[in-house]
Parts: structure tokens; C-alpha cells; sequence
């Protein structure tokens, strides 16, 4: 089974072919990100237009890399949400038109999900297992106990640790995006130099927040002399935000950890993905904090954490090999919980 995948819910147009023995034929993945560093953040509308503009070639592309024509798909998958509307748009309405052109099944793929089983396609890790996805907009805790199958076990009452990364980025004006900004100026800073909060550690649910994170920093800066950060104090402000945030995640893993053994004494594994997943202190210390709770990391290569089209393309062949299939009259969905049945935590506006 060959399967096609396009991803354009955020700020990356994305193309990709995979094989069900796990072959990884094309990747192709466009950034938009000087189209939004002026702006510092994504900007929906743009995104959408680039990704309007940019997503034909994209495709070819990935058909010529991967050494197949669509004579040679089993089926076309693409984003159907959650993600910025516009784009999922685009893709979506391209990836009906190659199905229908090419008679091909066509699924529409949660992006969370997409990100979710990553982790099967790079390491063939078998169900269940608990996952940690951190990305820009979702940090949450999961078991995932089949294709299509979650139960969340906690999720962010505010904002998501890529957001705070982003905005933390921002104020200290290392730019966008943030992530791998602050990483990278963490490496020449000391951890312990700024006393940061750290968030939830401690608490008996395994939820998450973020947002009192942020404003630490923000009020770090307004303490510094003449309230501006000089490159060393940057350098210390995002080694002590990764070691704060480092700290949340281990705690909270921990408790997720003991929650996930007590429904699956068999389950081994701790998967984390989502574009977070791209930090390397993190991923040390999730490594850590699995090996401390009886569970072993796996953490896709850091090109598959970030948004790309090899986990759509593989989550579609995962559903499309169970014999699932959308119509074309499938409609995005802006919001699309992994685990429709999970309680709303929080205020009214927290993430889903
Ligand atoms: O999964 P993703 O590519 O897009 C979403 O679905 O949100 O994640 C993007 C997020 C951004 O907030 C970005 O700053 C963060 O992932 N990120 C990182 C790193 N690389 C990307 N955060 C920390 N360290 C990184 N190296
Ligand atoms: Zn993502």
C-alpha cells in the first residue's frame, strides 16, 4: 500500500509518500517562515495564500522524489483539521481533486493524530503507549490505545509550551519562531540564574500551564537594569525557561506514567511528538524521566517532529488500511479533539 499525504494547517506546505512497510518515499516540506517574520507570528491569511500558491509544485514534487505517479497510490490523505481554516482549506480541496480525478480513497487525517503516530512509522512502537504531544498550539498527555483511539490524561488550562516558547522568544527579541531560538540561545546560558516558576509540578491531575511561565520571563526582564536583556541575560532567561520547563515535564510524566501503568501493566513506552518534541534538553530530560517511571522514549528524528507530511500521509494508510475512508463531502474542522470524550478543564477559552 502506497499512500499520499499534504499537510497545510499551519505555517508549513507539506507533501509526502509512504509505503505500509514503513518506507518513507518523499518528505517535501516547504516553510513559510519568511513570508511571517516580519509579522512575528503566523498570519493566517498569508499562510493561506502561500499555501494556495505553493501546494501543486509541493505535491509534484513529492510524486517525483518518491519515483511514483498517482497510478501508483492506494490513497490520498490529507490535514483535515484542527489548524488555521484558510489552510486546511487549500489542502483539503486538493486533496479531494487528485482522488477524484484518480478515482483514489481519500481520508481526511487529524493533524494531532498525525503527530500522535508518527512514532510507528519511525519506530514501529506498538499500542498502547503514553504520549506527550507539545507543539504550538497543543501540549497534552495521552494514552493511545488504537488507530482513531485516545484517552486524554491531561492537557494545558492556557497556553501550550511551543506558545510559550514563541512568546518568551519574543520578549526576549530572539525572534520567530521561537522554539528553536531559545535552544539554541539556552546553550551559552546558565540554568540556575533566573528562579522561574515551575507550573502544576506537584499536582495530583496531569495538567499543564504555561502561561504563568511566560510572564515570569516578562517580569525578569522589567527587573533587569533599564529593563532590557542583554545577550548573556537572554542566554540565562531561556537556559532557566527550558530548565522550568523541563522540570513541569518530567513531574507531570511522572504522574501520567503511574496512571498509564495502572490501566496497562504491558504498556513500555513513552512517545513524544509535536514540534516541541524538536528540543534536544527536553528530549534529554523526557529520556530521563521515562527511564525513572519503567517506560522507554521514543522520540521521532527531529525532521518528523515538526509539521511535515509524513505523518499524514501515514496516519491516512493507518486508517485507510482498516478499511476507513471519508467522503469528499467531508468538511475541515477547525477544532478536532483526539479524545472528544475528555472534560473540559480550565477557563472557557482553554485549548481543547
Ligand atoms: O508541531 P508544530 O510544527 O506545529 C504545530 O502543530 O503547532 O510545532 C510548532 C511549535 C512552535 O511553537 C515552535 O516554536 C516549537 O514547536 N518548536 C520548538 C523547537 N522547534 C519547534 N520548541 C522548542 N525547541 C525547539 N527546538
Ligand atoms: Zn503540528
Amino acid at each position: 500500500m502506497i499512500v499520499f499525504g499534504i499537510e497545510t494547517s499551519c505555517d508549513e506546505t507539506a507533501a509526502a509518500v509512504v509505503a505500509d512497510d514503513r518506507r518513507l518515499l518523499a518528505n517535501v516540506v516547504l516553510s513559510q517562515l519568511d513570508d511571517h517574520r516580519p509579522y512575528g507570528g503566523v498570519v493566517p491569511e498569508i499562510a493561506a495564500r502561500s499555501h494556495l500558491e505553493a501546494v501543486d509544485a509541493v505535491a509534484a514534487e513529492a510524486l517525483r522524489r518518491a519515483g511514483v505517479g498517482f497510478a501508483d497510490l492506494d490513497g490520498i490523505a490529507v490535514t483535515g483539521g484542527p489548524g488555521l481554516i484558510g489552510g486546511v482549506l487549500v489542502g483539503v480541496m486538493t486533496a479531494k481533486a487528485f482522488a477524484l480525478v484518480h478515482g483514489l480513497p481519500f481520508v481526511a487525517v487529524n493533524h494531532l493524530e498525525g503527530h500522535a503516530l508518527t512514532a510507528r512509522l519511525t519506530d514501529d512502537v506498538a499500542f498502547p503507549y503514553l504520549l506527550l504531544l507539545v507543539s504550538g498550539g497543543h501540549c497534552q498527555l495521552l494514552i493511545a490505545e488504537g488507530v482513531g483511539r485516545f484517552t486524554r490524561l491531561g492537557t494545558t488550562i492556557d497556553d501550550a509550551l511551543g506558545e510559550a516558547f514563541d512568546k518568551s522568544a519574543k520578549i526576549l527579541g530572539l525572534g520567530f519562531p521561537g522554539g528553536p531560538a531559545v535552544e539554541q540561545a539556552a546553550l551559552q546560558g546558565d540554568p540556575q540564574h533566573f528562579a522561574l516558576p515551575r507550573p502544576m509540578k506537584g499536582r495530583d491531575d496531569c495538567h499543564f500551564s504555561f502561561s504563568g511561565l511566560k510572564t515570569a520571563v516578562r517580569q525578569a526582564v522589567e527587573r533587569l537594569p533599564g529593563g532590557r536583556a542583554t545577550p548573556q541575560d537572554a542566554a540565562d532567561l531561556c537556559a532557566s525557561f527550558q530548565a522550568a520547563a523541563g522540570d513541569v515535564l518530567a513531574d507531570r510524566v511522572a504522574r501520567a506514567a503511574a496512571l498509564f501503568r495502572a490501566a496497562h501493566p504491558e504498556g513500555s513506552t513513552l512517545v513524544v511528538a509535536g514540534g516541541v518534541a524538536a528540543n534536544r534538553y527536553l528530549r534529554t530530560r523526557l529520556d530521563a524521566a521515562a527511564a525513572e517511571n519503567g517506560l522507554k522514549l521514543v522520540a521521532p528524528p527531529i525532521a518528523l517532529c515538526t509539521d511535515n507530511g509524513a505523518m499524514i500521509a501515514w496516519a491516512g494508510l493507518e486508517h485507510l488500511r482498516l478499511g476507513r475512508r471519508d467522503s469528499l463531502d467531508f468538511r475541515p474542522r477547525p477544532r478536532w479533539p483526539l479524545d472528544p470524550d475528555a472534560p473540559p478543564v480550565g477557563y472557557a477559552g482553554a485549548k481543547a
